[in-house]
């Protein structure tokens, strides 16, 4: 694809503009997906499309909403779209927070579907497809498409730009056909994803799951041998590419010895020396299992009082799409949950409810003995593999939700289904009081995996597959 132009659209953009008293400050979001196409974007210098959602965006794009990042080095285009509150109260928060988000993973929260959302999200797409045709210096540029907002644009793209190779990636899981069938919009929905060249889920289930449910729902053919969709004379290829987070991460080298940074933050907890750590790092989502996660801690020191005041777990919860009643909620019940645990065992739960930049985020990673991870469910989960990153010392345990991409590729953690409550508890025990050879041997492993299926090489696959199907079409068109 060398020469060849790449484009990327997601919801969500990787530098956000926000005013603040001291003029504009620059933050970077709390998202799997930014973190992952990041480094990409970076490597192969092309324009990412995204919704311009900071208070000072609008006055750092030129006049054609565009603004060099990373801010500090301009290394490729951010393209910003702009949208009104009422838009993103419908595309956003509305059909894609309250209705895909839920219908996608399994955590027994009912999805909302309203038929002004599902206008709104349409119209929304259509914008990003102008966008997307505007952008483009040319009639087949390579378009990575991300995520459940944009479902119907890799059709909407195909309508203008027929030649495109449009690559749409699936950050979240795909449920089963029964599950994705409440949806009273499934049909327009599949064929719009099906626009796609190729169609990335994190892994095999959700592939299979997809192709099941195009098969109930549209008169297509499924060559499964080859996992290829032939749908109104368009050609769809299924696949499964695990995401994964960059490596060798950018601070190699550049940190203080592990050790230095337990002791920093020790004491600014004003915790003694010897005292042991977790720490759990999401956003603030009902997915997540934050709640679960802190039962277990509270079981695990029932279970064993010769910890208690002895350790605690730090839970860093960044405010997410908080104006939605069920993340309302679900806050207030983390925060009682918080208070009832820290009443029974005093400092148990650390609850640092607020945004922090990576390099903050990693500080606390390298400062841990255990890394909890206990999604409900979850695409990959990308904290399971920083973590993992973090740890150049090659100590500190990861506790891994079985409902998790991630545990089909890190099966030395402690993998646990996160409901269980004995079962996390005890897992979070054994990995308190693991054995350092032990705790080297598995994240040794962990980390030689994380290195070599590292991100480039999930945008390589992705990237190597569609150059062999331009390849072909090329031919084919001879
Ligand atoms: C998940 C989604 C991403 C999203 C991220 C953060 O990882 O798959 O698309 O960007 O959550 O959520 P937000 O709604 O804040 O973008």
């Amino acid at each position: 694809l060398a020469g060849d132009q790449v484009l990327v659209v997601s919801n969500r953009e990787p530098y956000i503009h926000v005013k603040a008293d001291q003029g504009t400050v620059v933050h970077r979001p709390a998202s799997g997906l930014v973190t992952a196409v990041e480094p990409v974007m970076r490597a192969c210098s092309g324009t990412w499309i995204a919704h311009g959602s900071g208070s000072a965006d609008r006055e750092t794009v030129d006049r054609d909403d565009r603004v060099g990042v990373p801010p500090q080095k301009p290394e490729y285009n951010l393209r910003r779209i702009w949208l009104t509150a009422e838009e993103e109260q419908g595309y956003y928060y509305g059909f894609a927070n309250e209705g895909f988000w839920p219908l996608c993973h399994n955590a027994h929260v009912r999805p909302i579907f309203r038929s002004s959302d599902w206008q709104q999200y349409r119209k929304i797409n259509q914008r990003f497809a102008d966008a997307v045709v505007k952008e483009a210096r040319t009639d087949d540029p390579v378009v990575l498409v991300q995520d459940y907002h944009f479902a119907l644009l890799p059709k909407m793209i195909r309508q203008r730009l027929p030649k495109a190779t449009i690559i749409t990636f699936w950050h979240i899981p795909w449920p089963n056909p029964e599950s994705f069938g409440i949806c009273p919009w499934r049909e327009e929905l599949l064929q719009g994803m099906l626009g796609s060249t190729i169609l990335g889920f994190h892994t095999p289930f959700h592939c299979k799951n997809f192709l099941e449910t195009v098969d109930r729902y549209l008169e297509t053919r499924i060559e499964h041998e080859s996992s290829t969709i032939f749908h109104g004379g368009q050609l769809t290829m299924v696949e499964n590419y695990p995401i994964s987070i960059q490596w060798p991460p950018e601070w190699q080298g550049t940190l203080p010895p592990v050790e230095q940074t337990r002791a920093e933050i020790l004491a600014e907890l004003g915790l003694p020396d010897d005292h042991l750590l977790g720490i759990g790092v999401d956003r603030m989502d009902y997915t997540k299992g934050i709640l679960e996660r802190f039962s277990a801690v509270e079981r695990m020191l029932e279970q064993h009082p010769e910890l208690v005041g002895r350790f605690s777990f730090i839970q860093i919860a960044a405010p997410s799409r908080s104006v939605l009643e069920e993340y309302h909620a679900f806050e207030q019940r983390v925060h009682r949950l918080t208070e009832r645990i820290n009443q029974r065992f005093p400092g148990a739960v650390i609850l640092k409810a607020e945004h922090h930049e990576p390099d903050q985020v990693n500080r606390y990673y390298r400062a841990s003995d255990v890394c909890m991870v206990t999604s409900l469910h979850d695409g990959m989960n990308l904290v399971a593999k920083e973590f993992v990153a973090a740890r150049d010392d090659e100590r500190g345990v990861l506790v891994l939700s079985q409902f998790t991409g991630a545990a089909n590729e890190l099966h030395e953690a402690l993998v646990v289904n996160p409901y269980h409550v004995e079962q996390t508890a005890e897992a979070l025990y054994q990995g308190l009081t693991m054995p350092e050879y032990e705790q080297r041997e598995r994240m040794r492993s962990m980390r030689a995996l994380v290195q070599d299926f590292n991100v480039y090489r999930w945008a390589g696959r992705m990237l190597l597959d569609a150059a062999r199907v331009r390849q072909r079409e090329k031919l084919a068109a001879r």
